[in-house]
């Protein structure tokens, strides 16, 4: 029988760095046991008994490798999420960022946002609700808002749009109640609200961005949090060049705090407010 001590520091050290060029994640020094037993997870649901030759199935360019690495990644991504996650971030949208979009936009009327490592939804979905509340004749407006993210087990959660109260730590209960509707201990969001949202599996690091097909392409606003914490400094720098290319001239780029603390931020314009540094994409 397999057990970890099979796996030498060698191939536990290749294995990270697979992981790390294939979706930028990290491993750290204190996941690595944990890590471990998710390799041999895999294994044994592959029924491979040897972790090099897992390793050389993941490597492989083959269909049946794309589709074990979607499999990996759920085991291998946090996904913890909940709706209007930092208060302080979503005041800046609501009281700066959108309605100077909103201004801007009133000739052609269409607004793109897109959030990036969206999770199981709550994000996104606090996008379209906040736009929800603050643009009166909103029928009038054309929409999008997409969800990007690698692990397909939580953007099915997302499609689903059925929530339970983990995911309102931080919700006003007055939007609670105009959004949702309760049943049996469910929260099930609106059906309009959930039509604003398009979910879409995708690689950050290995994946192309602009996306001219998906309408991934001149975002007003790409938020991206709580998902750089993970990645390695070259894979963040990667990432933010998509990022760049993807907004607009003018378009915004929202992180959490300190997550791009590593990196080289020339081309973009920062605008500090009280609660939070926001990024944009200068006219020229
Ligand atoms: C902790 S969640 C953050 C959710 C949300 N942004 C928030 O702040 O509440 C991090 C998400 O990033 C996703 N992720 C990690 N690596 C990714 C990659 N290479 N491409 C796309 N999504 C990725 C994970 O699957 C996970 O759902």
């Amino acid at each position: 029988m397999t057990n970890t001590k099979s796996l030498t520091e060698e191939l536990k050290q290749a294995f990270i760095e697979l992981i790390a060029y294939q979706t930028g994640l990290d491993i750290k020094h204190r996941e690595k046991t944990d890590f471990v037993e998710k390799i041999f997870s895999r294994m044994k649901a592959l029924k491979l008994s040897l972790p090099e030759h897992y390793y050389h199935f993941l490597e492989s360019a083959t269909i049946e490798s794309f589709k074990e690495w979607r499999k990996l990644v759920i085991l291998l991504t946090n996904t913890d999420s909940y709706f209007f996650r930092d208060q302080g971030q979503f005041n800046v949208l609501r009281n700066h960022i959108f309605p100077e979009i909103i201004k801007r936009k009133q000739l052609n009327k269409t607004i793109r946002l897109c959030s990036a490592g969206c999770a199981t939804g709550e994000e996104p979905y606090s996008l379209a609700i906040l736009l929800r509340e603050i643009i009166p004749n909103i029928e009038e407006w054309k929409i999008m808002i997409f969800g990007l993210d690698i692990n397909q087990a939580a953007l099915n959660k997302a499609q689903t749009g059925i929530y339970t109260s983990w995911s309102f730590r931080n919700s006003p209960a007055e939007i609670i109640q105009r959004y949702f509707l309760l049943i049996n201990d469910h929260y099930l969001i609106d059906r309009e609200i959930k039509q604003m949202v398009k979910f879409i599996n995708f690689n950050l690091v290995k994946d192309p961005l602009p996306q001219f097909g998906f309408q991934l392409r001149d975002m007003d606003l790409i938020i991206c949090r709580n998902v750089f914490i993970y990645f390695d400094v070259g894979a963040i720098a990667k990432v933010l060049d998509k990022f760049y290319h993807t907004l607009q001239p003018l378009g915004y780029l929202l992180t959490g705090h300190t997550e791009l603390s590593s990196q080289n931020l020339n081309k973009f314009q920062t605008k500090v407010f009280p609660e939070s540094l926001i990024y944009q994409r200068p006219l020229k």
